[in-house]
Formats: structure tokens, C-alpha cells, sequence
């Protein structure tokens, strides 16, 4: 385990027995739908295809990435990569890794809801609820978890640690 990593939150089996609930409820609450899976770059990469292999129904996978102004942004987010699928009429499930004070959230369901899907969703791993500022109704949640820095998993510090196959608590 690299020096950084203080703790372990969640370990590999732990996320990986969640993950495969997620995609059963999923598989059940979409049946007979166009469900197309929408993954935020890059954090989510991880959490989505492992999810779309637990998802058994036929769906499309499609990915956005966005990029904000900074910590203080409060929301001021644009696009820089778009989706390649048209989204009007489907059943959206929007995938994140983790969601923390909501801006990102609320401006990328602003944005895809201007899109006429049928229904707009979220799916995150990770639910940081003590940094929400707005409110956002979240789907499915994977874990909650304390107001502690973590990585692993797709999430990463300074871009590193993504790839870790545990989450767990950075102390630079
Ligand atoms: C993270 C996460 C969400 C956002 C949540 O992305 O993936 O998109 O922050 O924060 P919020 O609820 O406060 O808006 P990040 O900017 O770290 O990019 P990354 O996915 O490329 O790591």
C-alpha cells in the first residue's frame, strides 16, 4: 500500500458486493427501458464498467467530461468532451464517482434534462453528504462516507491513485 494511504475504507471485495447490488437493483428498476448509462470522465470510468457488467440488460454506454473553474466555481462548469448519443426519449442513468457539493450535479442535469430523455437519474459510488451545498435527489448511492479525502477506485489525488482497487484516506 503506498505511504499516503492512512487507511482503507472500503476494500476490493466490499465495492465489488456493492457494485453487484447496484447493478441488480438497476437491472430490475430498468427492465424493458432504454437505459443508457452516462459516465462523468474521469473519476466514474472504474465504478461504470464495472457496474455495466453487473447490469444484465441490453444498454449503451456513453461518457461526458466536464471541467470546472476551480474550487470556488460554485457550479460554473462547462463541457469540454459532449456525448456522442442522442439522448431524447431514453432513460438516462447519470454515473458518478463521487458527489460532494452538488454543483456538478445540478449544472449536468440542467443540461442533460434540456435533452428531452425520457428520465434523468444518478448513479454515484461515493455520497460525501457533509460538503452538499445543493440539494440533489440521488438514485442510487453506493456508500455514504465521512468528510475524509479519499482515492482509489477512479478517484485520484493530483491524478494519481485511480487506479488503487480499494478506497482509501490520502494523507499527503
Ligand atoms: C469529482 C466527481 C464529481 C465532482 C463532484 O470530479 O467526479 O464530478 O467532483 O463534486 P461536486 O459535487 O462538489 O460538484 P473531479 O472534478 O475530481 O474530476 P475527475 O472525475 O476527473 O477526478
Amino acid at each position: 500500500m503506498p505511504d499516503e494511504i492512512a487507511e482503507i475504507v472500503f476494500t476490493e471485495e466490499q465495492i465489488r458486493a456493492r457494485v453487484q447490488d447496484l447493478g441488480r437493483q438497476i437491472s430490475d428498476d430498468y427492465k424493458d427501458r432504454r437505459l443508457v448509462l452516462v459516465s462523468i470522465l474521469r473519476g466514474s470510468v472504474f465504478f461504470a464498467t464495472d457496474l455495466a457488467r453487473h447490469i444484465d440488460l441490453p444498454l449503451s454506454m456513453d461518457f461526458l467530461s466536464i471541467s470546472s473553474y476551480g474550487e470556488d466555481s460554485e457550479g460554473v462548469v462547462r463541457i469540454t468532451k459532449d456525448l456522442e448519443e442522442n439522448i431524447a426519449g431514453k432513460d438516462v442513468l447519470v454515473l458518478e464517482d463521487i458527489v460532494d457539493t452538488g454543483f456538478t450535479l445540478k449544472y449536468l442535469l440542467r443540461t442533460l434534462g434540456g435533452r428531452n430523455p425520457k428520465s434523468l437519474e444518478v448513479c454515484t459510488l461515493l455520497d460525501r453528504r457533509a460538503r452538499r451545498i445543493i440539494d440533489i435527489d440521488l438514485k442510487y448511492v453506493g456508500f455514504e462516507i465521512p468528510d475524509k479525502f479519499v482515492v482509489g477506485y477512479g478517484l485520484d489525488y493530483r491524478q494519481r491513485y485511480r487506479n488503487l482497487p480499494f478506497i482509501g484516506v490520502v494523507q499527503p
